[in-house]
């Protein structure tokens, strides 16, 4: 028999294969909520515009919420023959109601009608993660007030550079979180458009209300154009591209937290809950979560790829290739989802192991900057030249093999005569990052009144 739901044309049901490469039931069955609701919304404008009596309405409202009650009482069956998630709901409301249920699909299309149940999943999807990532950002902004403080190095190139407080690098991270909730904000307002009502492609010949369904469903507004909203999948892709940025910044988290937490740096300790150990080696302790979270940006980036390359050259208005735009978004939103999670729970056990840090801070001519801004401060050399003293100097430290502030003060004086032993007053780590005062610069005070704004802000949100 052909297909119940659009086999009129045809003699014979489709092959296996076709039905199998067809159907996306067994992934479009996440948005049932969804679909069911924006039918209702569908039904109760039909009725309103008079397009269907009130009754026929209030029985298709009904039974959708019987359709709805069976699937969340697991009592509803997803068959691979209805194809989609769409097919299938209309299907068993006629079951349920009778052909009266065959006036739902009136000025509408499946083509609208994905399009609007993805926008609302995606919708309630970001803001789902926005919650996410502010519960992450409060955990980073509370070590970073109890660690405002904690000296440890920070690198350019891998290189210990100056030395900064644990707190500020945490705050860094709690900076590039935000701009990633700013990107899904962005995102989730061009996603907020209803494209319910343009069918097909064309528009309808029945005098529907799309203002009145896009507000029932609490879009800001229809999509102006009919064509444009059966056929743009941007607002998926925008979302994509906001979770693989977002995943990229878990991802240098990661990474981070793999290498404080190696045999060679022991910066941080995790706690049993976030780390696991081998099988043959009992020794071990493994930062595994945070591997794990390092790698998921891998599949996140790679679903924005998908979903580009899909669109890509795809004519107006819709194709079936548009069908795989679920799956990419899906696999996306858990993996970011499950690695938000994974890392909120990793920093919130986390501790700093201030000597470890403080020692490491204090290594590799950290403050060597120092030196150069105390020569242009005390004894006025322009920078360049403060530079090249202090570059001489640090290679004489180098070859006595000691730290900059073991040089001894004549040997400093033999390279720059000006030096008084006021200098040792900046060659410390303490001294260095209490002077980083600049707007935005890692001195303690500074760090702990930027952690206290924004907890205040996180814990109002
Ligand atoms: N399952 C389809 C999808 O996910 C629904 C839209 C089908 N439209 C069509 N004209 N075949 O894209």
């Amino acid at each position: 028999m052909a297909n119940k739901m659009w086999g009129g044309r045809f003699e014979t049901k489709p092959a296996e294969i076709m039905e199998e490469i067809n159907a996306s039931i067994s992934f479009d069955q996440r948005f049932y909520a969804e679909d069911i609701r924006a039918s209702q919304a569908h039904a109760r404008m039909l009725g309103a515009c008079g397009i269907v009596t009130p009754e026929e309405a209030d029985a298709i409202v009904a039974g959708l919420d019987t359709v709805r009650e069976e699937i969340e009482g697991g009592r509803f069956e997803f068959r691979r023959e209805y194809e989609d998630i769409h097919m299938a709901v209309e299907a068993r409301l006629k079951d349920i109601i009778g052909p009266v249920a065959g006036k739902l699909h009136t000025g509408r299309s499946r083509n609208d009608q994905v399009a609007t149940d993805f926008r609302l999943y995606i919708r309630g999807a970001i803001d789902h993660l926005d919650e996410q990532i502010t519960t992450l950002q409060l955990a980073l902004a509370t070590k970073a007030k109890a660690h405002a403080a904690t000296i440890m190095p920070g690198f350019t190139h891998m290189q210990v550079a100056q030395p900064v407080t644990f707190g500020h690098h945490c705050l860094a991270y709690v900076e590039m979180l935000d701009r990633d909730r700013g990107r899904f904000a962005d995102a989730r307002a061009r996603v907020n458009e209803s494209p319910l009502g343009a069918a097909a492609l064309a528009g309808t010949s029945f005098p529907i209300d799309r203002h009145m369904t896009a507000s029932a469903l609490g879009f800001a507004r229809p999509l102006a154009n009919s064509l444009d909203s059966v056929s743009s999948r941007d607002f998926a892709l925008e979302t994509l591209a906001a979770a693989a940025i977002c995943a990229t910044h878990l991802s240098r988290l990661s990474e981070e937290i793999v290498v404080w937490f190696s045999a060679g740096f022991k910066f941080i300790t995790l706690s049993d809950r976030f780390t696991t150990g081998s099988s043959i080696m009992p020794q071990k302790r493994n930062p595994d979560a945070a591997e794990l979270v390092r790698a998921k940006v891998g599949r996140i980036a790679g679903a924005f790829v998908s979903l580009l390359t899909v669109m890509k050259g795809l004519p107006l208005a819709y194709s079936k290739d548009m069908q795989e735009d679920k799956e990419a978004v899906f696999l996306a939103i858990d993996a970011l989802s499950l690695g938000l999670a994974a890392m909120t729970g990793m920093i919130e056990d986390m501790e700093p192991v201030p000597e470890r840090m403080r020692d490491a801070a204090g290594q590799g001519f950290s403050t060597a900057t120092d030196l150069a801004d105390w020569l242009v401060l005390h004894a006025q050399l322009p920078f360049r030249e403060a530079h090249h003293v202090t570059g001489r100097i640090v290679k004489h430290a180098e070859n006595l093999g000691v730290d900059l502030h073991e040089v001894p003060l004549k040997d400093m004086q033999a390279v720059e005569p000006r030096i008084t032993e006021r200098i040792f007053d900046v060659l410390n780590v303490d001294k260095s990052v209490e002077s980083r005062r600049s707007f935005g610069g890692t001195a303690p005070q500074n760090v702990k009144a930027a952690a206290e704004i924004w907890l205040k802000k996180l814990e109002a949100a």
